[in-house]
C-alpha cells in the first residue's frame, strides 16, 4: 500500500520533474550483447522512475568486423526485435530503449575508433544509419560505447560523435544520448564531454573498471570521475557476476556515496543477459534503493 501510493508519488514526480526539465530517477540496463536469448519481459520494471535498455550493440561494420564508414548495422540479440521494443514501451511507458554503439568487440574481432577519411561523409552515413535504426527499432536514444582508440592523441572521435549526437537531437530522430567511458578511454570521452556536454544526458561509467572491491574504494573512484565529468550525470554502476565491488557492498557503496553528498539519480548495470539466471536480484534492489532516495 505504502509502496504503491509512494510508485505513483514517484511517477507524478517524474512526469512533473520531467516537463520542468530537470532529470527523474533513472534506470539503466544493457541487454542483448552476450549472446543470452534474453527478452525485455523478463526485466522487472518499476514505473515510478525513468528505465532505459541500452542495446548492445549497433555496430560501424560488416558481420566480419571491417568499418563500414559510419553505416551501422544492430548486432544485439535477435529476441530483442522491433516489435518487442513497441511492446515493452507500450507496456511501460517510462521506458526508452538506446541503442549503444561499437562495445568491445565483434566476434573474436576487436573493435576500435577508426578516425575516418572524411569526418562529414562518417557523420552524415551514422545519422542516416542510426535514423533508419531508430525508426525500425522506435528506439529514442544513442549510447557511446567505443573502447578502443588510436595511440595519437589528436583523433576525431569527440568531433564526429559529438556532432552526430547534436545533428540527432537537432533533427529530433533521438531526445536522450549517454556515453560509457571505463579506466583506460576517460581521456577521449573527458574531450567529447567538455565539447559537447549540453547534449550529453548521463554518463554511465564503468565504475568496475575501476576494480575497487570495498566501498571506500568505490567513493574515491566516483569523486575523481566526478571531477573529470559532470557530478550531476555520472551514474554508479554494477556489473553483474563480474569485475570491481561484487553483492551487497554495492549498496553499502551507493550510501556511502550519498553520506558524502553525492545525490544518486540514477544506477547503471551490466547487464540483463547476465541477471537472467538469479532472478535481477541487483535490478530489483538498485530500483528500490532509487526509490527509497528521492528526496524532494
Ligand atoms: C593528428 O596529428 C598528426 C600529426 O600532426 C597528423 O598527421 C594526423 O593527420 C592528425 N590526425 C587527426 C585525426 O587529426
Ligand atoms: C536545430 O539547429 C538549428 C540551426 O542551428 C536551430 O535553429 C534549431 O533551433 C535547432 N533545433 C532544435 C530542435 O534543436
Ligand atoms: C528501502 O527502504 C526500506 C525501508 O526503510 C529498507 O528496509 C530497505 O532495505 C531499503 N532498500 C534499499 C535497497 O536500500
Amino acid at each position: 500500500m505504502v509502496r504503491s501510493h509512494h510508485s505513483i508519488f514517484c511517477f507524478l514526480w517524474s512526469v512533473l520533474a520531467n516537463q520542468l526539465g530537470c532529470d527523474g530517477k533513472v534506470m539503466m540496463e544493457y541487454i542483448g550483447a552476450t549472446g543470452v536469448p534474453v527478452k525485455f519481459d523478463s526485466v522487472p520494471i518499476d514505473d515510478g522512475l525513468d528505465f532505459h535498455f541500452l542495446l548492445g550493440f549497433a555496430i560501424d561494420a560488416d558481420p566480419s568486423g571491417n568499418p563500414r564508414d559510419g553505416v551501422f548495422s544492430p548486432y544485439w540479440e535477435s529476441t530483442l526485435t522491433p516489435d518487442s521494443v513497441a511492446s515493452i514501451k507500450q507496456k511501460h511507458p517510462n521506458v526508452k530503449v538506446l541503442a549503444s554503439l561499437s562495445g568491445w568487440s565483434l566476434g573474436p574481432k576487436v573493435l576500435r575508433w577508426r578516425d575516418p577519411k572524411d569526418a562529414e561523409t562518417w557523420i552524415s552515413n551514422a545519422f542516416s544509419s542510426l535514423k533508419s535504426l531508430a525508426k525500425t527499432y522506435h528506439l529514442d536514444g544513442i549510447d557511446i560505447d567505443y573502447e578502443n582508440f588510436p595511440k595519437h592523441g589528436n583523433s576525431s572521435f569527440a568531433y564526429c560523435i559529438g556532432e552526430l549526437i547534436t545533428l540527432l537531437k537537432n533533427q529530433s530522430v533521438i531526445s536522450t544520448a549517454t556515453v560509457a567511458p571505463y579506466h583506460l578511454t576517460t581521456g577521449p570521452y573527458i574531450e567529447l564531454f567538455n565539447g559537447y556536454k549540453d547534449v550529453i544526458d548521463y554518463v554511465n561509467h564503468q565504475f568496475y573498471t575501476d576494480k575497487f572491491m570495498t566501498p571506500k574504494g568505490y567513493l574515491e573512484a566516483f569523486q575523481l570521475r566526478a571531477s573529470q565529468f559532470d557530478k550531476d550525470k555520472l551514474l554508479p554502476s554494477y556489473e553483474v557476476d563480474g569485475r570491481g565491488i561484487q553483492g551487497d557492498a554495492f549498496f553499502d557503496s551507493l550510501n556511502l556515496l550519498q553520506e558524502n553528498g553525492f545525490k544518486i539519480d540514477g544506477i547503471m548495470i551490466f547487464s540483463a543477459d547476465r541477471s537472467l539466471s538469479d532472478g535481477f536480484h541487483y535490478e530489483r534492489k538498485s530500483q528500490e534503493f532509487l526509490l527509497n532516495s528521492t528526496g524532494v
